[in-house]
This record gives structure tokens, C-alpha cells and sequence, in this order.
């Protein structure tokens, strides 16, 4: 009997985003690399940390297509891109990556709605929040850099942002989670 309840569009659509997460791991894991062998032990412990975050989405959604009795098909990971240039490079690219991805949890949520499959809206509205907080993120990597210095940035001060990327949490407080008491 076919338990199958996601559409072939929708399963298709789900299947690649699986991939497309694993594939965002890849790229945090190819700049934490980047970033450890350029001396930023603080950078790359971030990159790192936020890879397994990837990893999550990627599980989230691969246990969403088994809850819905359908079989994901597991696909080759595109290789990441080339190295960045420089730190103000990496974390535009970060910045980039998380734009795109954004994209692609829009055009799923926007399929949900066409198909009126409200269970699979339902479930992407967690990944609307997510996009969100790591749209912020990046922002907030953005915003150090350039007070930094941005590309220009001096060594001192790429080691005090090296420094306070150490034990930076790797995900950011949204707007709707924020109170007068906890700011
Ligand atoms: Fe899985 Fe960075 O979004």
C-alpha cells in the first residue's frame, strides 16, 4: 500500500533541500577550514559549530519526508566553493549562502500553498523562523567586520574579532523572542 503523502513536485522539492542543507554544512566546514589554516581558531571554531547546525536542518527535514511516508533519495553534495579571500570575503559569502537558502525555504513554502498541503506549510514555518535568525547571523558577522575595518581590517583588530567569535553563540535572538525584561 502507498503511504505516500507528499506529492511528486513536493518530495522532489523537500529531497533537494536536504541536500542543499548538507550542502550549506559543507560550506561552513570549508570555511572554518580556510579560516583555522589562516590562523582564526576563533573564526573557524564558529564555522564549525554552525556546520552541525546544517546538519540539523538537514536531519529535520529527511525525518519530515519519513514522518510523511515517503523515501528520501540521498544525492552527491556539490563541492563549496572556492576559499574566500579574506575574512570581509568569507563573511559575505556567509551572507550570501543564507540569502539563497532563504530562497529556496520560500519557493517549498509557496508549493505547500499552491498544493494546499498545509501540513507540509505547517512544518517549513519553523525553517521561516530559522531563516530569519540566520539571516541575522550573517548580519551580525557583517556588522563586526566592518567595524573591523572590512577588508582593510588590521591584523589587531581581526584578532579581536577572532577573539570574540571564539565562544559567540552560533545563533541570534529574534526580534519576536526579545521582552522589556530580556532584551
Ligand atoms: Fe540551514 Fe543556514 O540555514
Amino acid at each position: 500500500m502507498d503511504t505516500n503523502r507528499l506529492s511528486e513536485k513536493m518530495l522532489a522539492a523537500l529531497n533537494s533541500q536536504v541536500t542543499k542543507e548538507a550542502h550549506a554544512a559543507q560550506i561552513y566546514i570549508s570555511y572554518a577550514s580556510w579560516a583555522n589554516d589562516q590562523g582564526y581558531d576563533g573564526i573557524a571554531n564558529f564555522l564549525f559549530r554552525h556546520a552541525q547546525e546544517e546538519r540539523n536542518h538537514m536531519m529535520k527535514i529527511l525525518e519530515y519526508i519519513l514522518q510523511r511516508g515517503a523515501k528520501p533519495k540521498i544525492e552527491a553534495i556539490p563541492a563549496p566553493d572556492a576559499d574566500p579571500a579574506n575574512v570581509n570575503d568569507c563573511f559575505e559569502k556567509v551572507y550570501k549562502q543564507e540569502i539563497d537558502n532563504t530562497r529556496a525555504i520560500y519557493n517549498i513554502v509557496n508549493l505547500s500553498m499552491e498544493e494546499k498541503d498545509w501540513a507540509t506549510w505547517n512544518f517549513m514555518q519553523w525553517f521561516v523562523k530559522e531563516q530569519v535568525e540566520e539571516e541575522t547571523l550573517a548580519m551580525n558577522l557583517l556588522d563586526k567586520i566592518k567595524v573591523a575595518g572590512g577588508k582593510d581590517a588590521k591584523s589587531d583588530a581581526l584578532y579581536m574579532l577572532d577573539k570574540d567569535l571564539e565562544g559567540a553563540p552560533d545563533d541570534a535572538k529574534l526580534a519576536q523572542d526579545v521582552t522589556a525584561t530580556n532584551p
